[in-house]
C-alpha cells in the first residue's frame, strides 16, 4: 500500500487545547505498567531508533519508550538505514525546536520509500499540539503513528495496530491526570540516572507551552520514589537527578498528606545514594526548608538551577512567574547564607513581548550583580495557544538577537570567573567516561555541576575520585587525579 492511501486506525484521537488547559481536583490515579504479552513478539527481529530532542524529561521517556520496544523483542540500532522504528520523540518549547522535527520528518521521508514496512512515529510535546497534528496528517503522510506525553504506556498496543491493521495510528490524550508506574526503563547513563518525581506544570507561565503538553501537576508517591533511589543505588548508581517541570511544587496535590519536597529531600538525603540533584526549580516555590535541607550537604549537591527569565518585575509579571526581582534576589542570598559556595544557573527569555532596552538593562544588571555559573539563553518564541503569543510585540529580530549577545557576553565571562574559583582546589568528580574529544581523558562532574577532565584510568569509571583543578576553562575545567 502506498503511503498516500493510508487509512485511519481505531485510533484516531487528537488532542485539544480547550481539554489540555483544564484542570481536575480529583485524586491522580496511580496504576502499574502492565507488561503486553500477547504481543511480546511484535518487535522479535527488529530494531529501533530513537531520536530525543528537547529537556531531561523527553531524555528520561525516551528511556521508557526504550523499555517498553525492548519488552516487545525489539533491539536497538544507532543506524537509522537499518531500523525498522524510528520514533521523533520531540520537543515544543520553541519554533526552532519544531522547525527541527519538521526538517528531519522530510529527510526521513526517502527511508520509507525504500523500506515499505519501516514504522516512522513521532511522540513527546509536539504531538500534544493541534496544529502540529494536523500539520503531520496533511504534510507528512510518511508518518504511521503519533502518540502523546500521557499514553507512552500504551505503546504496544499502537504499534500492534499499526503494524497489523497497516493504517495510520493517531492517539494522543489531552487531559490525562493518570501516574504510571513500573514503566521498563533502558537508562542510557550506569553511572547516574533520571527519577521522576512528578508530572505536569500547573504554573502556566504565560510564555510556556509545558502546561497545555505535559498536563496537570500530579506527584509521584513518596514510596515510589524511595524505592526507586533505592534500587539504582543497589544496581550501582552515583546519582540521581530529580525530575520535574516545578520540582519545588512537589507535593502540593496531594490531598491527605502534607508532604513537599524539602520533605522528600530530606528522606532521600538519608538513602545511601551518594549524590542527589534536582531539576528544574521554580524560585515562587522554593522555601525555607528547602533551603535549609539542602544546606545540610551530605549527598545534596550544592547545585541549584534557578531560572530567573527576566530581571525586571512589570516582565515578570506579564510572565505569570509569580515573584519579583527583589524575591528572587533574596532567595539568592538566602541560598548563598546557607551554602556559601552554592553554584547558581538559570534561565533567561529575551524579547518578550513588548520589552524594552530598559526593561531588559534589568535583566543584564540582574544577572550582573548574582554572577551566575552558567544559564541558558533564549530568544522568545510565541506558541500558540499561549497568552503571550496574543500580547503585542514590537521587539524587532534584530534587536532580540542584539539582546542575546549582549547578555551571553556577560553570562560567559561570569561563567568563566564561576569555573576560576576552583582553579587549584581539590574537587570530587564522579567519573562518568572517556572524555567527548580524547579517550586517554576522562570525564565527570563535580558536586557543583562543574564538567572537569582529566588523565587517569578507565577503571576509575563509576567512581568519586578527588581532583586538583589546574586549569579553568569557559565551560570546563582540567585537573591532575590526587591519589
Ligand atoms: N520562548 C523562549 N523560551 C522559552 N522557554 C520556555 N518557553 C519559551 C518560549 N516560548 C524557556 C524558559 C524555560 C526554558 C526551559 O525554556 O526559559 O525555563
Ligand atoms: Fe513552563 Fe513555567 Fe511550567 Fe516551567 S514553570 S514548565 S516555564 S509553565
Amino acid at each position: 500500500m502506498s503511503t498516500e492511501e493510508k487509512n485511519y486506525s481505531k485510533y484516531f484521537n487528537k488532542p485539544n487545547l480547550e481539554d489540555a488547559k483544564s484542570r481536575k481536583s480529583d485524586q491522580v490515579n496511580i496504576e502499574s505498567f502492565a507488561p503486553a504479552t500477547s504481543m511480546s513478539d511484535v518487535g522479535a527481529n527488529k530494531r529501533y531508533h530513537i531520536k530525543t530532542y528537547g529537556c531531561q524529561m523527553n531524555e528520561h521517556d525516551s528511556e521508557a519508550i526504550a523499555g517498553i520496544l525492548e519488552q516487545l523483542g525489539y533491539t536497538s540500532t544507532e543506524e537509522e538505514r537499518s531500523a525498522d522504528l524510528i520514533m521523533l520523540n520531540t520537543c515544543a518549547i520553541r519554533e526552532n525546536a519544531e522547525n527541527r522535527v519538521f526538517g528531519e520528518l522530510g529527510r526521513l521521508k526517502h527511508l520509507k520509500v525504500e523500506n515499505p514496512d519501516l514504522i516512522l512515529a513521532v511522540c513527546g510535546c509536539m504531538s500534544q499540539e493541534e496544529a502540529v497534528v494536523d500539520k503531520v496528517l496533511k504534510k507528512y503522510q510518511q508518518v504511521d503513528l503519533i502518540f502523546g506525553t500521557h499514553n507512552i504506556h500504551r505503546l504496544p498496543e499502537y504499534l500492534h495496530e499499526a503494524l497489523i491493521a497497516k493504517e495510520r495510528v493517531v492517539e494522543v490524550w489531552s487531559g490525562e491526570g493518570d501516574i504510571v508506574e513500573n514503566m521498563p526503563r533502558v537508562r542510557a547513563n550506569a553511572v547516574k540516572g533520571w527519577v521522576n518525581i512528578m508530572y505536569g506544570c500547573d504554573e502556566f507561565c504565560t510564555y510556556c507551552i509545558v502546561p497545555y503538553t505535559r498536563g496537570r501537576e500530579r506527584s509521584r508517591l513518596p514510596e515510589d520514589v524511595i524505592r526507586e533511589v533505592k534500587e539504582l543505588t543497589e544496581s550501582g548508581y552515583k546519582e540521581v537527578t530529580l525530575l520535574g517541570q516545578n520540582v519545588n511544587a512537589y507535593g502540593k496535590d496531594f490531598k491527605d498528606q502534607n508532604y513537599t519536597f524539602g520533605t522528600l529531600l530530606e528522606e532521600l538525603s538519608q538513602l545511601d545514594i551518594a549524590r542527589i540533584r534536582f531539576t528544574t526549580s521554580h524560585p515562587h516555590d522554593f522555601d525555607e526548608l528547602m533551603v535549609a535541607t539542602l544546606a545540610k550537604r551530605g549527598n545534596l549537591m550544592e547545585y541549584v538551577h534557578l531560572p530567573v527569565q527576566s530581571g525586571n518585575d512589570e516582565i515578570l509579571k506579564k510572565m505569570n512567574r509569580r515573584y519579583t526581582r527583589e524575591s528572587y534576589l533574596k532567595l539568592v542570598n538566602d541560598l548563598r547564607a546557607a551554602i556559601p559556595d552554592v553554584a547558581i544557573t538559570t534561565d533567561i527569555i529575551v524579547g518578550f513581548p513588548g520589552e524594552t532596552e530598559e526593561q531588559f538593562q534589568d535583566t543584564l544588571s540582574l544577572a550582573k550583580e548574582i554572577g551566575y555559573d552558567g544559564a541558558f539563553t533564549f530568544i522568545y518564541s510565541p506558541r500558540e495557544g499561549t497568552p503571550a503569543a496574543k500580547m503585542e510585540d514590537n521587539v524587532t529580530d534584530a534587536e532580540k538577537k542584539d539582546r542575546l549577545y549582549r547578555l551571553n557576553d556577560l553570562i560567559n565571562a561570569d561563567a568563566q570567573a564561576g569555573n576560576m574559583r576552583f582553579q587549584g582546589e581539590i574537587v570530587e568528580v564522579l567519573v562518568e567516561g572517556p572524555s567527548k574529544n580524547d579517550d586517554a581523558v576522562l570525564s565527570g562532574y563535580t558536586r557543583h555541576q562543574k564538567l572537569v577532565n582529566f588523565h587517569g584510568d578507565p577503571s576509575l569509571i563509576g567512581e568519586i575520585v578527588n581532583v586538583k583543578i589546574t586549569e579553568a576553562k569557559t565551560w570546563h575545567l582540567f585537573g591532575e587525579l590526587v591519589e
